[in-house]
């Protein structure tokens, strides 16, 4: 069964594309047959992983028509990873489906279409119909939290949003764990962050914290994952941590 993770945060900026990345590349390289989703029109997942904005075939092709994803994804040079890349007019479906039956449950059928180990989708920095698209089809929601002081403001409407889902739309959904992300160990405020998550969440609050680290930052740019441009990273083997984390729970 494919073991599917929604990596969300309606918060911006917070490192949800870079998670999704790599972790996504992480778990394959652990072997495990990963395909990550791009639903977010800024399209960064996409061509971070070095792939154009503007394919003929695309996420938008597969919430309009889901039989096509088959034909959508696109196998990438980092072995075992494929990707589902997205297009900045899927914005416009935000519109598009507004009125359209099943209109939530879109990529879920796709979804029911194809066979992996790990499925990872970045969501877009909003609670709108792609992302609920998201959350209707994922077993799992993934949160990345930045640590800065902000960072518990909007983590409560979350977790009431992922209550609401379960009541409606899934009811399988299940939080995997809030990751913290950008932690920098000379600010003293990261572990103010963490054990006031750690307070609300308890062991919701995954066993490895993404430092802020350059090379992750460079990556996307060359169109790799940290772990193909440089293995040797803290952010590459913080990665890795969580992927083999991530395999052992989910
Ligand atoms: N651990 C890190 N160390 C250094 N820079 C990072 C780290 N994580 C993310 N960044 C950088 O911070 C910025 C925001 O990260 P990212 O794009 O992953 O966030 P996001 O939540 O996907 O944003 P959006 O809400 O716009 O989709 C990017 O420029 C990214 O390269
Ligand atoms: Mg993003």
């Amino acid at each position: 069964m494919n073991k599917i993770i929604a990596v969300t945060n309606q918060k911006g900026g917070v490192g949800k594309t870079t998670t999704a990345i790599n972790l996504a590349a992480s778990l394959a390289k652990l072997g495990k047959s990963t395909l990550l989703i791009d639903i977010d029109p800024q399209a960064n997942a996409t061509s971070g992983l070095g792939l154009s904005k503007d394919r003929e075939v695309s996420i938008c092709e597969v919430i309009e028509t889901p039989e096509s994803i088959a034909s959508a994804m696109v196998e990438t040079e980092f072995s075992g990873l494929v990707i589902l890349p997205a297009r900045p007019d899927l914005a416009a479906m935000e519109v598009t489906l507004g009125t359209e039956d099943n209109r939530y449950f879109r990529l879920k059928e796709a979804l029911g279409l194809v066979s992996f180990d790990y499925i990872i989708i970045d969501c877009p920095p909003a609670l709108g119909l792609l992302t609920l698209n998201a959350l209707s089809a994922a077993n799992k929601i993934l949160v990345p939290v930045q640590s800065e002081y902000f960072a518990m403001e909007g983590l409560g409407q979350l977790l009431q949003t992922i209550q609401q889902i379960r009541k409606g739309l899934n009811p399988q959904l299940e939080l995997l764990g809030v990751v913290l992300t950008m932690l920098d160990r000379r600010n003293s405020l990261s572990g103010q962050v963490r054990s006031e998550l750690k307070k609300h969440l308890g062991d919701k609050v995954m066993g490895v914290t993404i430092p802020r680290n350059v090379r992750l930052a460079e990556a996307p740019s060359f169109g790799k994952p940290i772990s193909a441009y440089d293995k040797w990273s803290k952010g590459a083997k913080a990665y890795t941590k969580l992927a083999k984390i991530v395999a052992r729970a989910a």
